[in-house]
């Protein structure tokens, strides 16, 4: 069985960061480990280092510039954000677009640096042209659905399958599915429609018991795809 991509953004919330975000990241690898699945973590760019440095789990960006080395001012660059312990980045989230051309110079300087690229994108007609591109995944979220509690899954279907039908036009990219996820439910219909994961925000950082969301999530994800 292919193992799910568990993708969980922390943002900017008031948990993202600081000690609560070093024990959000802990609860996060605990349920990584209990179901032997990886589970991404997309953390502020100023908790990288220490969150690398306190978990196993994947530590992922949550934007990275695609500039090269040199006189820049206020740039994070793939080659800073390797050096502080992340293992990808996110590239493109609704909340942090960037242009094409910066998208695909990412692309290339993560790859070059053994870095993995997830690029979000709101529409599925973009979804083969951003694949060809060469990201690890790609994340698709209706910008109206995130935050919303209303999952893609349930609320839109049509735009993961036919997200799944562009993908299919590309080798070696795998599509993602988010926005509004916030039960087992939704993250089971998710792969079932073809999703070979799912990226979510809000359902857990929001949580009062982050730990039993993650690990609904995570059982739901394992059996859809146990299913396929
Ligand atoms: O990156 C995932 C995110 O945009 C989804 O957010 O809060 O709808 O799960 P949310």
């Amino acid at each position: 069985m292919k193992k799910p991509i568990i993708l969980i953004n922390f943002k900017a919330y008031e948990n993202s960061f600081g000690e609560k975000g070093i024990q959000m990241a802990k609860i996060i690898e605990k349920v990584s480990r209990e179901y032997s699945t990886d589970i991404i973590i997309s953390v502020p760019a100023t908790m990288i280092y220490k969150i690398a440095q306190e978990v196993s789990i994947p530590v992922f960006a949550q934007h990275v510039d695609s500039v090269s080395l040199g006189a820049r001012t206020g740039h994070t660059t793939v080659e800073m954000i390797k050096d502080a312990g992340a293992k990808g980045s996110l590239l493109n989230h609704s909340e942090k677009r960037i242009r094409l051309d910066e998208i695909d110079d990412a692309i290339k300087k993560l790859n070059k640096e053994g870095l993995e690229s997830v690029v979000c994108v709101d529409r599925y007609s973009i979804v083969a042209p951003i694949g060809m591109l060469g990201p690890n995944s790609i994340l698709i979220e209706p910008p109206e659905l995130i935050g919303s509690g209303i999952s893609v899954s349930k609320a839109k279907p049509e735009v993961i399958t036919k997200g799944v039908e562009e993908i299919n036009k590309v080798k070696g990219v795998d599509l993602i599915a988010g926005a509004g996820i916030s039960s087992g439910d939704d993250v089971y219909t998710a792969i079932k429609l073809g999703a070979a994961g799912i990226g979510v925000a809000s359902a857990v950082m929001k949580s009062p018991n982050p730990e039993q969301v993650v690990e609904d999530f995570v059982k739901s994800a394992i059996k859809a795809m146990s299913e396929k």
